[in-house]
Order: structure tokens, then C-alpha cells, then sequence
């Protein structure tokens, strides 16, 4: 399993923090923002990881990380000129991937789950994560029958479909590289993650498992703040 941390993107939402560096590399609590990803990777055993990031950043980038020995890991670096959607790193990151499947997550979604047991589980299809919000509007969503079989999902639908949104870990057999490629893009011009995860459903091939712990999406001021006081808990608690 190949390991892609997607750290592009403008981060426009917490300008002007983010004039300074990207926002994925901000301060939460006593580590930048990227350092947490990392870690889920790094703790699930994935150790050939690709960052994803873009070109004005890269720098910042690999004077922090660069080649992931500090880190026990192998890092490599690619550029995404334009952020042009999450579903565009697979096909940034085909070389990378190679014949393995992977396993994708954003750079600013900080989980307390340990994903170890899914992806040593992890076979072929896709196999994505469903957490119940109060604010779900702001994600993708995944819509489930009674029996937790997911139904549909859809990106940041206008109304109210289901509380259940879709964190920012993706794992994806071999095929996604080729799905990706078959994606449009959407009205706001973006190769959409749900197309990704409808191409799997619509082949009964999409597995959706609850996340019990905390997740947290540190894109806007207030969420970069619970992720902050979340992180200062734990790290007095240790
Ligand atoms: O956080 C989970 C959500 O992430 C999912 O539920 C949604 O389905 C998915 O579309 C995404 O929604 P966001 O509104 O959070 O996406 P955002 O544009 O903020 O991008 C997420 C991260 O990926 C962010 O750290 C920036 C980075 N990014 C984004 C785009 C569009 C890139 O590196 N490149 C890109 O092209």
C-alpha cells in the first residue's frame, strides 16, 4: 500500500495565515498541521509516501520533511500547478503508485482513529469513511439505507440528505488511476473525490466503515482551533 498526503490547494479560507506558508503546514498545538496525516499514515504502516503540494509552497515542504528518513519513511514530491480537484492526484501520482493500491488523505483532516487494521484488511475496491456531523453540508456526504449500506453519495449537497459526512481518507485499489482519468470536471471546475467513490459504489465495490474518534477537517479558523485545544488535551493527557 502506497501512502498520498494531498497538501495543495490555495488555503484561501484562513488568508491571511496562509500568506506566510501553506495552510497545512500552520501550527497545531506544538507540531505543524501536516504532521498529523502523516502520522495516520506512518501508524497504519505506510511508508512510501507522496506529498502532493503546490508550486509556491514546495520548499517550505522539504525543508521540513524531505526524504522521510528522520521519519522512518521514503518521501517523494510532486507539484499540482493548479488545484483543480482531489480526484487529480491519482493521476499526478501514477508513477508513484506504480501496481499498489493506496491510500490518500488531505492534508488538513486529523483523525484519532488508527486505520492499521482496514488497510492490512484491505483487498481490492474502494473503501472509504463515514462520520456523523452537525454540519455535513460542508463535505461530501454518503446517504445509507437502514442497514448502514450506503446508497449514494454527493459532494456538499444543497440540502439536508444525511448526517454521515465522508472524511478525508480514501482507499482505493489499482483502478482508481484509471477512473480518475474518466473523471469530468464538475461545475466548480474540480476533478470531484465523489465521482471516485461512485465509480466503486455503482460496481457494489465501495466499502463505507464508521469512524469512531475524533476527525477533524482544520480548513476554516474554528475547526483549526478545536484541532488546536484537541491536540493540547491529548499531548497533557500523554
Ligand atoms: O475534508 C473532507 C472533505 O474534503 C470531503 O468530505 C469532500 O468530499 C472533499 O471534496 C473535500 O472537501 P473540502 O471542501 O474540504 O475540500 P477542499 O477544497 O478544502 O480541499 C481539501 C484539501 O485538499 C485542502 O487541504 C486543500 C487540498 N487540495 C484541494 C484541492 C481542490 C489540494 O491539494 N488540491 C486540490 O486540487
Amino acid at each position: 500500500m502506497k501512502g498520498i498526503i494531498l497538501s495543495g490547494g490555495s488555503g484561501s479560507r484562513l488568508a491571511p495565515l496562509t500568506k506566510v506558508t501553506s495552510k497545512q503546514l500552520l501550527p497545531i498545538y506544538n507540531k505543524p498541521m501536516i504532521f498529523y496525516p502523516l502520522e495516520t499514515l506512518l501508524k497504519a504502516g505506510i511508508k512510501d509516501i507522496l506529498i502532493i503540494v503546490s508550486p509556491d509552497r514546495a520548499g517550505d515542504y522539504l525543508r521540513l520533511l524531505g526524504s522521510g528518513k528522520d521519519f522512518g519513511a521514503r518521501f517523494a514530491y510532486e507539484i499540482q500547478d493548479k488545484p483543480e480537484g482531489l480526484a487529480q492526484a491519482f493521476i499526478i501520482g501514477e508513477n508513484f503508485i506504480g501496481e499498489d493500491n493506496v491510500c490518500m488523505i488531505l492534508g488538513d483532516n486529523i483523525f484519532e482513529d488508527d486505520f492499521s487494521q482496514a488497510i492490512s484488511s484491505f483487498k481490492s475496491g474502494g473503501m472509504i469513511f463515514a462520520k456523523q456531523v452537525s454540519d455535513p453540508e460542508r463535505s461530501g456526504v454518503v446517504v445509507f439505507d437502514k442497514n448502514m449500506k450506503a446508497l449514494k453519495i454527493v459532494e456538499k449537497p444543497k440540502e439536508h440528505l444525511s448526517d454521515y459526512a465522508i472524511p478525508g481518507l480514501y482507499i482505493y485499489d489499482n483502478r482508481v488511476i484509471e477512473a480518475a482519468k474518466q473523471v469530468k470536471p464538475s461545475a466548480r471546475g474540480e476533478l470531484e473525490i465523489t465521482d471516485l467513490h461512485n465509480w466503486y459504489l455503482e460496481k457494489g465495490e465501495l466499502q463505507v466503515d464508521i469512524v469512531k474518534g475524533e476527525w477533524i477537517d482544520a480548513g476554516t479558523f474554528e475547526s483549526l482551533f478545536k484541532a488546536t485545544e484537541l491536540a493540547r488535551k491529548k499531548s497533557q493527557k500523554q
